[in-house]
């Protein structure tokens, strides 16, 4: 059975000392079976995240990772860097990873390929932008979107693979797409899947919503059949916040 998850991205926020007491505030939540609760600190602040999660259900996962393997890339982070730490878990194709540093689906692919190489799971963002559903292309950009970066993997790796719709023009924006709108697009991702890979596959696979949920929308959000989870930026740095989104899965 799929899991459901919720997933903080805290972006470039908080230094060691705020991570560790963020953390510390998420550890004690109970969670309801069947779920996963993830934060993404900077690479800079993983150690510090890792050592407080430690004997608690919170899992510490990168927000990016290089695809090669080692070697002079000024600045960079590598996927056996990270599992050498304990992170098992990386976020890839944020659409700020997108745009603002000019990551493709070509790019994407080589990333995933990386971390799966080393055992890793992926977060796999992908999402359109404004325009494109103000043009009516929205379901041709995601189809296109998981297929250049996804659909060469062999069946098996989707085990490792949780997948995180987050359409542009709703993130950090204050604009949440409306639980209609989430649960047709994630209905299509999963038909998608399907016709890819095979029925069984796409039911077993984690999709989750990502684009100014808060604790007053998460329930709704949530509450739709293929929607299994969220994927939070602003409002997974406020611990309050974050546990009231936590409290929409139950
Ligand atoms: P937001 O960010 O919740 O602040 O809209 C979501 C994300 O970027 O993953």
């Amino acid at each position: 059975m799929r899991k459901n998850i919720v997933a903080g991205n805290w972006k470039m926020n908080l230094n060691a000392e705020q991570t560790r007491a963020l953390i510390s505030e998420l550890a004690s939540v109970q969670l309801p079976e069947n779920t996963r609760v993830l934060v993404a600190p900077p690479f800079v602040n993983l150690s510090a995240a890792l050592e407080a999660a430690a004997h608690s259900s919170v899992e510490v996962m990168a927000q990016n990772m290089h695809q090669a393997e080692s070697g002079a890339y000024t600045g960079e982070v590598s996927a056996s860097m990270l599992t050498h730490l304990g992170v098992k878990t990386v976020v890839l194709g944020h659409s700020e990873r997108r745009s603002y540093f000019g990551e493709t689906d070509a790019l994407l692919a080589q990333k995933v390929q990386t971390a799966l190489n080393h055992h890793m799971e992926v977060v796999f963002c992908f999402g359109e932008e404004l325009a494109e559903r103000e043009n009516n292309t929205h379901f041709e950009v995601v189809a296109s979107q998981l297929k250049n970066a996804l659909f060469a993997l062999p069946a098996s790796t989707w085990s490792s693979i949780v997948l995180a719709y987050e359409p542009v023009w709703a993130i950090g924006t204050g604009l949440t797409a409306s639980s209609a709108q989430a649960q047709e697009m994630h209905a299509f991702i999963r038909q998608t899947i399907a016709e890819a890979y095979s029925a069984s596959l796409a039911q077993e696979v984690s999709i989750l919503y990502g684009g100014s949920v808060k604790a007053n929308n998460a329930a709704e959000l949530f509450g739709q059949p293929d929607v299994d989870g969220g994927l939070i930026g602003g409002a997974s740095l406020v611990a309050a916040d974050f546990k009231g989104i936590i409290d929409g899965l139950r």
